[in-house]
């Protein structure tokens, strides 16, 4: 620890300054990432009987930060004082890290000061009737937020405040790094292939994935092809299609058709219909003669707008798409022939409860499954890091900004 430069550095374990680093957003700076984040010092955050403050070495990247800086669709600096009372004026993000704890509140008993841990994202109050009623699905409760999303203080910092249940231990094979990206995708690919019974990906199964090289998209092609499933990844350039090649998965390059985008009312007219279905069955064609003729049994979505009415209309009969995000909009629209007359299933899901980041965590820390880290940037390089997400530029596969470690 004594060998940290720079504005990351953390103090000796169990010492919490007053003051502290962070890459903060402020709503008067919406917009583009490259000019929403400034790196200001800011006030510690306190932690309340059942949370913990942890030193962060790693934080991972995520594509909500785009939503955050953006201020869109939601202004979420606004919302948090609206919904939850909130009285800052600044927004922490960052939904994923590794770290050390620092401090810890008087009724935590899971973790010590001195611990290394990963953070899950789920935060819940445990005192909402939702979750004293032990009712499954604290991801739907009325306290439940999206950490690092939807509360002030996430990872792009040098500490932030969780609650106690979203620390888990850090698997010891893993570098601050590696150990800062899978968790929020992980989890959320992990529950879409695994969460909806009967479709849980099985020995043989075709699973069509949008934004393969991407977060979900690398979790899913490792998960299916552990299952023995056949991950067919959609990407948008050849060297993203090399990596999810190089994962297991075969891939169709989604550059090259033109059907993107949201069904109108003549795409579903008698008289109009057939100049969508002519412009998507190239691509229906090419998934066809890739899988030997067997189509998705589950389709992963988060495209949304673009991608809607192919998902609905590629996916087997029987099968199901189950959708996390609109990340090309929300507009969601499909031709509902498609899904009554062939019995197919639409899903909604959302990142996945504690026993999930355990289960998944654990299939980390065995080697099961790998984190994917692909690149890592210094504290200094978020904005240019969340701008290239923005502009789909970012490399395929994970990637990590350091904190409180050193390269
Ligand atoms: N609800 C949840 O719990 C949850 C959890 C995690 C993430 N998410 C959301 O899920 C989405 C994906 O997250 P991620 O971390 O995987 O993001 P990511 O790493 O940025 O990857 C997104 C991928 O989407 C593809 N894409 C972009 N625009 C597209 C379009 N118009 N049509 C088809 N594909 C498109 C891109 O691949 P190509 O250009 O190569 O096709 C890109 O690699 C985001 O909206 C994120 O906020 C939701």
């Amino acid at each position: 620890m004594s060998e940290q430069k720079g504005k990351g550095a953390l103090p000796p374990i169990g010492q919490v300054p007053e003051k502290m680093w962070a890459q903060v957003i402020s709503g008067d700076r919406y917009g583009e990432p490259r000019n929403a984040f400034r790196m200001e010092e800011v006030p510690v955050p306190s932690i309340a009987d059942d949370e913990v403050l942890v030193g962060v070495m790693a934080a991972g990247l995520n594509h909500n930060a785009v939503w955050a800086a953006r201020g869109y669709p939601l202004d979420l600096i606004n919302m948090m004082k609206l919904r939850d009372g909130a009285t800052l004026d600044t927004h922490i993000i960052g939904s994923d890290c590794s770290g050390i704890v620092y401090a810890k509140g008087s009724k935590v008993t899971n973790v010590e000061v001195g611990d290394e841990v990963v953070v899950q994202a789920a935060w819940v109050d445990d005192a909402d009737p939702w979750v004293q009623r032990g009712t499954p699905d604290s991801v739907i409760a009325p306290s439940a937020r999206a950490w690092g999303f939807e509360t002030n203080h996430g990872s792009f910092a040098q500490f932030c405040n969780v609650k106690s249940r979203q620390c888990l231990p850090k698997p010891a094979r893993l570098s601050w790094e590696e150990a800062a990206v899978y968790m929020l995708c992980g989890v959320t690919s992990y529950c879409m292939l695994y969460k909806f019974p009967p479709h849980i990906v099985q020995e043989g199964d075709v699973v069509l994935i949008w934004g393969g090289s991407g977060g979900l998209g690398v979790a899913a092609i490792q998960l299916v092809r552990n299952s023995g499933g056949i991950p067919v990844a959609v990407v948008s350039s050849a060297d993203k299609a090399a990596y999810c090649e190089s994962l297991g998965a075969l891939t169709l390059d989604r550059s090259k058709y033109t059907h993107w985008g949201p069904l109108t009312a003549e795409d579903v007219l008698p008289g109009t219909q057939d100049k969508w279905a002519k412009a998507v069955r190239p691509f229906e064609k090419a998934l066809r003669e890739l899988t030997g003729g067997k189509m998705p049994r589950i389709v992963l979505e988060h495209p949304g707008s673009d991608t809607m009415p192919t998902s609905i209309r590629v996916c087997a009969g029987d099968g199901m798409v189950v959708t996390c995000a609109g990340t090309s909009g929300y507009l969601g629209t499909f031709d509902l022939r498609f899904l009554w007359l062939r019995r197919k299933r639409l899903q909604g899901s959302h990142f996945g409860e504690l026993e999930h980041c355990v289960e998944y965590n654990n299939m980390i820390a065995d080697g099961t499954l790998s984190p994917l880290l692909t690149h890592t940037y210094d504290f200094e390089e978020i904005p240019k890091a969340i701008q290239s997400m923005a502009d789909n530029t970012h490399p395929p596969g994970n990637s990590a900004v350091r904190i409180g470690c050193q390269a």
